[in-house]
């Protein structure tokens, strides 16, 4: 929303006429009705509010406004009643100034809407709390009371007041409303007898007759048809948008609030009721005997109703419109009345009736919201007078209006002029002296005690003898004919003696606001306003408590022969009164101007402003405030708006404001004498300057507004991006809390199922446990149970015929066995190992135990056998044996040999004279002599050798004589290589280096091969420092021949030369022995 801070902003045309540019009467109406055609309706001069009437409801009352309008200085927002409102509440309540608010216009301008809003506002304003709302309450409510009975349709205005009012507010010193006292002034009572065409009577006969219920109209003895009612006026009876019924419950509930009592509205309403029975008395005409015109009231219905109503005794009435009494010292004299005094006398009785009763009921309010206690209080009055008024025809009434007016206007130009001088003092401006037109000539014209008009009507009023209006009229032509604003046909002044528009009956006064021509007719009688004493006696003597007290002076104990002071009289004291009341008040002025005379909203005649502006004295108004400086304003908040036009004073100026805008005016292109610095204020000459200064403002502010939207958007992003980063930060957060909820869920139920399932595997481990041990219990109960049962079962066995069956096989079972042994005792094989005889086996089921019984004994047998054994034979076998473990299965020589026994020595040797030189040669004991073919290298041919072998060698000896030929340390042996064939052939492998295998290695051939390898590898097993000798069983070996390697391959199963064995050099590598298949 926009902010504004100054009138300045966004203004339509300009909302101070003082800045008006150029200033004249056009266009300053051109401003207005620029105004007024956007909805503007209210416009300063300075400060004065200028009021437009919308003739519709705006949207600029709201409580919002109120809001808007509060605390906030004159000139910072549009102007506005409220602004004029707060201005005056702010300085009453915060400077203890007293205020008075005067809204003047004419008739139908907006005066009482203007009036009604400033107690509004300042009732919305000001302190709350219960005393203080039912103050305010009271206060508001008195509105609809004094409307209905002092306010009328006019052809102006269908809520016309017909009375000034005049209420000041009392406020304690926080501000808050204590009560009030209403001043009214001058009700138009004529209109209670009669009413100018296409207007009506007082609101209040209408709210009556259509409001009240059948029930109270009867009680009022009233119908409610207005037709039967000759005060009122039917051709307007019912007004566009007025609810008269909805109205009358309005007043009462309104009168009630006030604090009206019960009684006293109806005694009200009595009142009401008997004005218009009064009106309805008709008298007829009717001569005396002695010629004299008297009158007779035509139907006396109407009388007896009403002073049934009033409690007044009917004849005394009747008498009262008949005759009339006039005291004269000592003297009474009676006179009858003719039918138009009867009427006259009628007519006063109503008015005086009516206008007392509204004199009384101001008092009655006033008595009701009269604040409490004596301390002095603030006073807020607020001034809602009846506006300048010009009719065609314009009468005493009139004449009376214009000249509170003109005292008004008075009053308005003192205290304008007062406070502009005061202003410019206060603020050390030199004061120049302004032209301006004084009215104050026009109130003497009117109100001089000596030759003033009012004191020539009371003058003349006064004086005994005829008294017309024509008489009146003369004098004032005669005294005030030199006046320059009198006017008038009788005045000897030759200027209007040709003046048509000045008829002969007629004066015009040249009142500020422009010609005024008042019918001299009526002057003398209003201003008189005479009541015959008869009626206010008859009235005194009524038994009605409201009426006596409106008619004090027909007390006959309080008979005041002097006559009351006359209308105008009272008026101007009246007036006097304001004034100085006035006077003591700080002013706020609201002026009203009606723009059209249709009540029509949207319209602006444009002759009737001009005429308004100017019988206002708008243009003075202007010319007074502009005399010297149009435009002013303090320091700071010139400062606060002007300051971004020069680069030392913005964006802060540091230091006093005065001197901020000092520097800022210097820097600008503005001349010296176009403003004036004052203590507080810096006076503005021109408006021109001013538009000059707002101009530059407003480009200023442009630029302004496009850096505060950069960095407003700099901040926006930024901020937008915070936020989207804060967010992000709790989302993830968010995020992560979820993610590791389901992280923790998951793995609480994974913990829960290996729980689980190891609670389970426990449990179930526990139950097997358990079960285990019960069994074990179980079995423990039951192994206890059978053995208890066996060892009872075996103790009583013998006494059982059942166990006889198992004893009986046992018993067979053990004589058959008995019987098998002993068979196999007698049935036992011979001794020899060899035997392989054995009983058969008697039974089947003793299969495992006979042949176990048959090893037994054959290693029993071997055993005996073996025992038996020599030391020789012992070793014999022992040969055998392990010729057995060399060649079993692995040479085919081998199973012809195991039956020959190992002898030894085939030679003997020792008992052979032929070797008994070898004998003694040999040093140890000989343990095998044989002779061997010894097989010759080159062509595979043998040659006898006797074989000798010892504990330590092996000899090679020479058959026939015994010559030792070789030998051969057995250490030397390498190994030993057969053939796996039948044949008698081996080699004896020397080991490299040693000292016999210079010659080469053996190779032999002997038929008891078996006995010598074995009993060469015998000595080699027995020698515990030898290593063990090789036995190489192959049919393909090697030989060590001197230098030769010869390979020894054996054939088998080739018969070449019969069935013997024979070798053959095949070439210088191979030795070829064919072995003949033994098969
Ligand atoms: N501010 C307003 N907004 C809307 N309508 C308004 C406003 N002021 C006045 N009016 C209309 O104009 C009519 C006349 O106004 P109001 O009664 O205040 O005039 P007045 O100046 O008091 O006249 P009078 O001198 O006859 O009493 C109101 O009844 C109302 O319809
Ligand atoms: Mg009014």
């Amino acid at each position: 929303m926009e902010v504004k801070t100054s009138l300045l902003d966004n203004m339509i045309g300009v909302g101070d006429m003082v800045l008006l540019e150029p200033l004249s009467e056009d266009s300053f109406i051109e401003n207005l009705k620029n105004r007024f055609e956007h909805n503007e309706i209210y416009t300063y001069i300075g400060s004065v509010v200028i009021s437009m009437n919308p003739y519709r409801t705006l949207p600029i009352f709201t409580p919002d406004k109120v809001e808007e309008y509060r605390n906030r200085n004159f000139y910072e927002l549009s102007p506005h009643i409220y602004a004029l409102a707060d201005e005056a509440y702010r300085s009453l309540r915060d400077q203890d100034k007293d205020q008075c608010i005067l809204i003047t216009g004419e008739s139908g301008a907006g005066k009482t809407e203007a009036s009604k809003l400033v107690m509004s506002y300042v009732a919305a304003v000001c302190g709350k709390g219960q005393e203080v709302n039912k103050v305010k309450e009271q206060l508001l409510q008195s509105n609809p009371v004094l409307e209905a009975f002092g306010n009328a349709k006019t052809v102006r205005n269908d809520n016309s007041s017909r009375f000034g009012k005049y209420m000041d507010i009392e406020f304690d010193f926080k501000g808050d409303p204590l009560g009030g006292v209403i001043s009214n002034y001058l009700l138009e009572k004529s209109r209670v007898v009669k009413q100018p065409r296409g207007e009506r009577n007082f609101h209040v006969f209408y709210q009556l007759l259509s409001g009240a219920s059948d029930e109270s109209l009867k009680k009022l003895k009233l119908h409610r048809d207005f037709s039967k009612y000759n005060y009122l006026s039917l051709d307007s009876a019912a007004v566009n948008g007025l609810d008269d019924a909805a109205n009358f419950r309005t007043v009462r509930n309104a009168m009630q609030i006030v604090g009206f009592m019960e009684d006293e509205v109806q005694s009200v309403l009595e009142l009401v009721a008997a004005v218009l029975k009064l009106g309805n008395i008709e008298f007829k005409p009717d001569s005396r005997s002695n010629g004299s015109d008297e009158s007779r009231i035509k139907d006396k219905n109407d009388l007896k109703e009403m002073c049934e109503l009033l409690g007044i005794e009917q004849s005394v009435l009747e008498r009262a419109f008949s005759y009339r009494t006039v005291e004269a010292k000592s003297e009474k004299v009676s006179t009858t009345l003719n039918v138009a005094q009867a009427y006259y006398a009628r007519d006063a009785l109503a008015k005086n009736l009516y206008s007392r009763l509204f004199s009384w009921l101001v008092t009655r309010i006033n008595e009701s919201i009269k604040a409490q206690g004596k301390t002095r209080h603030k006073v807020m009055g607020v001034l809602d007078i009846y506006g300048f008024e010009i009719f065609e025809d314009n009468s005493f009434e009139q004449f009376i209006i214009n000249y509170c007016n003109e005292k008004l206007q008075q009053i308005f130009i003192e205290l304008t002029l007062r406070e502009e001088q005061e202003e410019y003092i206060r603020e050390g401006i030199e004061w120049t002296n302004i032209e301006y037109f004084n009215n104050a000539v026009i109130c003497d014209l009117i109100e001089n005690n000596k030759n003033g008009i009012l004191a020539m009507l009371d003058e003349e009023c006064l004086r005994p003898g005829t008294v017309t209006d024509e008489t009146f009229l003369d004098k004032l032509s005669t005294i005030c004919a030199e006046h320059l604003h009198f006017e008038s046909r009788l005045s000897k002044n030759s200027k209007f003696l040709t003046d048509h528009s000045l008829p002969h009956n007629c004066f015009r006064i040249q009142h500020y606001a422009g010609k005024v021509l008042y019918r001299a007719e009526g002057f003398v009688d209003k201003n008189n306003d005479l009541l015959y004493r008869d009626l206010s006696q008859a009235m005194y003597k009524a038994n009605h408590s409201l009426i006596k007290q409106l008619f004090p002076e027909g007390n006959p104990a309080k008979v005041n022969l002097k006559r009351p002071p006359t209308a105008g009289f009272q008026f101007k004291a009246s007036v006097g009164t304001l004034m100085r009341n006035l006077q003591t008040k700080n002013p706020n002025y609201i002026r009203c101007i009606k723009p059209n005379d249709k009540k029509a909203s949207h319209i602006f005649t444009d002759s009737l402003v001009r005429h308004q502006v100017r019988y206002l004295g708008l243009m003075e108004n202007v010319r007074v405030r502009r005399a010297g400086y149009a435009f002013r304003q303090p320091y700071e908040p010139c400062l606060e708006r002007y300051k971004m036009l020069c680069k030392r004073t913005w964006p802060h100026w540091q230091g006093p404001a005065r001197e901020g805008v000092e520097v800022m005016m210097s820097a600008l292109p503005v001349q010296a004498e176009e403003f004036s610095y004052g203590r507080s204020k810096i006076f503005i000459r021109n408006p021109r300057t001013l538009f000059f200064l707002e101009e530059r403002r407003r480009q200023c502010l442009q630029d302004l507004a496009t850096l505060i939207q950069k960095i407003y958007r700099g901040w926006k992003c930024r901020t937008h991006f915070l936020l989207l980063k804060k967010s992000q930060i709790v989302v993830s957060a968010w995020y992560r809390r979820y993610a590791q909820q389901k992280k923790y869920q998951k793995i609480k139920s994974a913990t829960t199922v290996v729980q689980s399932y190891t609670r389970g595997w426990q449990a179930r481990k526990l139950l097997r446990e358990l079960k285990h041990q019960k069994r074990c219990e179980e079995a423990v109960t039951t192994i206890s149970a059978f053995w208890h049962g066996t060892q009872i079962r075996r103790e009583y066995r013998k006494f059982f015929r059942a166990n006889a069956g198992r004893k009986i096989y046992d018993f067979t079972i053990q004589r058959i066995m008995q019987k098998y042994f002993l068979g196999l005792k007698s049935t036992m094989p011979s001794m020899s190992p060899i035997d392989k005889n054995w009983p058969a086996r008697p039974y089947l089921f003793l299969g495992g135990v006979h042949s176990e019984l048959r090893r037994i004994f054959h290693l029993w047998r071997c055993k005996k056998y073996r025992s038996k054994f020599t030391e020789e034979k012992k070793a014999v076998y022992e040969e055998k044996l392990e010729a057995s473990e060399i060649f079993k299965d692995k040479k085919a020589l081998y199973p012809s040999s195991v039956s020959q026994p190992f002898k030894g020595d085939y030679l003997e040797i020792n008992k052979n004279p032929k070797y008994q030189k070898l004998s003694i040669a040999m040093e140890d004991k000989v343990l095998l002599a044989d002779v061997v073919n010894k097989i010759n290298r080159a062509n595979g041919k043998g040659t006898a050798r006797l074989f000798l072998l010892t504990k330590n060698s092996v000899v090679l000896a020479d058959q026939k004589t015994g010559q030792v030929k070789a030998s051969v340390p057995l250490p030397d042996l390498s190994s030993v290589s057969v053939s796996t064939q039948s044949d008698g052939f081996f080699a004896l492998k020397l080991k490299e280096g040693s000292a016999s295998a210079v010659k080469g290695d053996f190779l032999l051939s002997s038929e008891h091969l078996i006995e010598i390898i074995t009993k060469i590898h015998r000595m080699g097993t027995r020698a515990a420092d030898r290593e063990q000798l090789d036995i190489d069983i192959s049919d393909e070996f090697l030989v060590q021949f001197k230098h030769d390697k010869v390979c020894v391959k054996f054939i088998p199963g080739v018969p070449k030369n019969g069935n013997s064995v024979s070798c053959k050099r095949k070439n210088n590598r191979l030795l070829e022995v064919s072995v003949p298949s033994t098969a």
